[in-house]
């Protein structure tokens, strides 16, 4: 190597190394100036049917398809079961194009919703004969476990059916006559994948009648069953006939023991995290691709009967079976308040609703369901509430109008707003309407007349974009609008987010809480990823990378990310400490090759990033810092305005050994928060900061 490059090797080393800095980098809190108010709502969650979020996620529900629309040509999700190579069977998929239902398969539906259904045809009985479902990547087998399954069938023989003379036959040639023997005991099971092992089973007696009738059951596993999501779900027979299967449901038990809820260790994961709000349906889940996609609230409401569930945005339909009030509850359920995402007339294939007549019946719709969030029992909605099962009207704050409506080119977003915004405060003075298009961020579509109160800004960034917006609030205008930042994250890492960037998120919530006077909520997004790959049946569970929390049919994990969502949630006072800060070392982004040909100058960002917060009532400070890079940090630190402090404080840090260090199923807890205390807390002192960490100090003070 030249000497020259020796040289800028060894000047680059030194600027980028923290620790060879000149002089000690301090923090100086002062304490006594803590006037400014954190947001007692800073820290939420938000979500919306993504990456199996709840079909094979948060919603209990272990049977994938169970009304059979998810693919209008196969079964998706079933297949036959057929022990004897002597039997003859098969399974068909009935009614599935409901624009145009052939005569013989007609008269199948069970209702409007339940429209589509499977047939399993056993023309030949020989031993074991059904139907299986493979559930979300496999079926939860646990030692002790209760299911409770339920599904629709009848059984009836196969016989020419009635054909009016000018009614064509079927091309295909019919099956011969099969005799009507479903009468009896017909099997319901969990069991293993090649059916040598059943971990559960129960019985049904299928009654003899040409309609529909529901049956349900309860299956229990053994105390001493290995856990495995390697099983199937069974519904089988020995005799003839054709039996019709519609509304098939197992449901392991639940949070808070909900009929037709959530899956505990994932709410148990969510209740930890202390969230004060829950930003629902979307997302582009509550705009879906075309105007007739949208959220359909509606007929997401009552029995399961009455849920045919819709297209959804990200891929794969939605079963609905997480619906308005289920989203409710869970919020309830979270000790947190819903902020209410309302369709707006702008849907993501950039079809627009005009405001004026055009958008009047969305409006009335938002209306109808903010009545059946927050109305009494005497209204329409609140009513069907009540007879929902929940008479006690929800609480409610925030509504938003729409979602992301910068993406509608359309200009159309500030009459859209605004025709929302005056029904709702008209009928609900109490609410407030957050606008998705903040004026900094796009200032030729913002809403113009009266400024919203509240605007959503969303940012997904990777580390250096983190880093170097950090502090992007401390400059913000304090006269204009209230943030909600409803959707962020540090992207890097896949399917779940690595410790870099948690690293990027802690410092980007160092600059929220600094400026929670201003930003008053915050969610991150994407909170939930079912973790699987594509299997030789069923795709690939996830469509966006680096997400919050990860899990698989059997078991669930947080992210390096989850668990600074975590702390800083916990570790929270109700004012905001300012500080000064000096010598802080910074580190130079990498520039790529593109960047050097448009001769972009790299851009320097902090290496340490802070924030402070103190209880008003019990003197605790709450000192959060974020070292960035590979180097053990040491900060001075100076309280300014306190009269005591007591020597000894409890540390709780998160740290990695590398940036792109995880958590996985099979290595869940490789990066949690590890509680310490450490002596020595005066006045002014000094404390050494892990590479690459997350540090929330609780210092007691007077
Ligand atoms: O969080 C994933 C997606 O990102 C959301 O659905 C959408 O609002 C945003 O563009």
């Amino acid at each position: 190597m030249k000497l020259y490059n020796l040289i800028f090797l060894a000047t680059f080393i030194f600027l980028c190394s923290a620790e060879t800095s000149a002089q000690t980098p301090s923090i100086t809190l002062h304490v006594d100036k803590a006037t400014a108010t954190v947001s007692p709502k800073l820290y939420g969650l938000m979500t919306e049917e993504i990456n199996h979020s709840y079909d094979g996620g948060l919603y209990a529900e272990l049977i994938r398809n169970r009304i059979f629309k998810d693919n209008k040509n196969t079964p998706e999700g079933w297949s036959l079961v057929q022990d004897d190579t002597a039997a003859k069977a098969s399974i068909k998929l009935i009614a599935a194009s409901e624009e145009r239902i052939p005569l013989d398969e007609r008269g199948n539906a069970i209702n409007g919703a339940l429209s589509t259904c499977l047939r399993l045809t056993v023309e030949k009985a020989a031993g074991k004969v059904g139907i299986a479902n493979e559930g979300y990547w496999g079926i939860p087998v646990k030692p002790s476990a209760t299911y409770k399954a339920s599904f629709y069938i009848k059984g009836t023989d196969r016989s020419e059916p009635f054909r009016w003379p000018w009614e064509p036959k079927p091309n295909t040639p019919p099956l011969p006559d099969i005799e009507n023997n479903t009468a009896g005991p017909i099997t319901v099971s969990i069991e293993s994948n090649d059916g040598k092992t059943v971990y559960a089973s129960g019985t049904i007696n299928l009654e003899k009648s040409i309609y529909w009738k529901k049956y349900e059951l309860t299956l229990t596993t053994a105390a001493d069953v290995q856990p495995t999501k390697d099983a199937r779900f069974v519904i089988s027979t020995n005799r003839t006939g054709l039996y019709y299967f519609n509304l098939v449901s197992l449901f392991p038990s639940t949070y808070n023991n909900r009929s037709n809820g959530n899956r505990t260790d994932l709410m148990q994961m969510l209740v930890d995290m202390k969230p004060k709000f829950l930003r629902f349906p979307g997302g582009n889940f509550l705009e879906g691709p075309l105007i007739t996609d949208a959220f359909p609230w509606k007929t997401t409401l009552g029995s399961l009967e009455n849920r045919p569930g819709h297209k959804g945005s990200w891929g794969y339909r939605a079963s609905d079976g997480m619906g308005l009030l289920e989203f409710l509850e869970w919020t309830e359920d979270m000790g947190a308040e819903p902020v209410l995402a309302l369709y707006a007339g702008y849907s993501l294939g950039t079809d627009h609703v005009d405001a004026g007549v055009l958008l009047k019946p969305y409006v009335d719709d938002a209306l109808d369901e903010i009545e059946y969030v927050i109305g009494d029992t005497t209204t329409y909605w609140g009513a069907k509430r009540a007879v929902d099962g929940h008479p006690e009207p929800f609480k409610l704050k925030y509504v938003e109008i729409g979602n992301e409506d910068w993406f509608d080119r359309s200009n159309s977003y500030s009459g859209r707003f605004n025709q929302f915004r005056a029904a709702i405060e008209a009928k609900y003075s109490q609410l407030t309407c957050i606008s998705t298009i903040p004026a900094t961020q796009y200032p030729s579509m913002k809403v113009t007349g009266k400024e919203p109160d509240v605007v959503d800004e969303h940012y997904y960034r990777d580390s250096w974009d983190m880093w170097e917006n950090a502090s992007q609030y401390d400059t913000y205008n304090r006269s204009g609008p209230k943030i909600f930042v409803g959707e962020w994250a540090t992207r890097e890492g896949a399917p779940t987010t690595n410790m870099n960037a948690s690293l990027g998120d802690a410092a980007c919530m160092t600059g929220m809480e600094r400026n929670s006077d201003l930003v008053i909520m915050s969610c991150y997004a994407p909170l939930f990823v079912n973790v699987n790959t594509a299997t030789a049946t069923a795709p690939k569970a996830w469509q966006w990378d680096s997400d919050l929390i990860g899990y698989d049919a059997l078991n669930s994990y947080g992210s390096p990310s989850y668990y600074v969502q975590k702390i800083f949630s916990h570790y929270l006072g109700d004012k905001i400490v300012s500080a000064t800060v000096e010598n802080i070392p910074v580190q130079s982004a990498p520039l790529t090759k593109e960047d050097s040909t448009k001769n972009i100058k790299s851009k320097s960002v902090p290496t340490i990033f802070y924030s402070a917060t103190m209880n008003d009532t019990t003197g605790t400070i709450y000192l959060k810092v974020v070292n960035t890079i590979s180097k053990k940090q040491t900060i001075k630190i100076n309280l300014d305005g306190v009269t005591k402090v007591s020597p000894e404080a409890t540390v709780v840090v998160i740290k990695g050994d590398k940036p792109d260090d995880t958590n996985t199923l099979s290595n869940p807890q490789k990066i949690i928060p590890v509680v310490t205390s450490v002596k020595g807390i005066e006045k002014s002192f000094q404390q050494s900061f892990a590479p690459y960490s997350v540090t929330v100090m609780q210092i007691q003070a007077k």
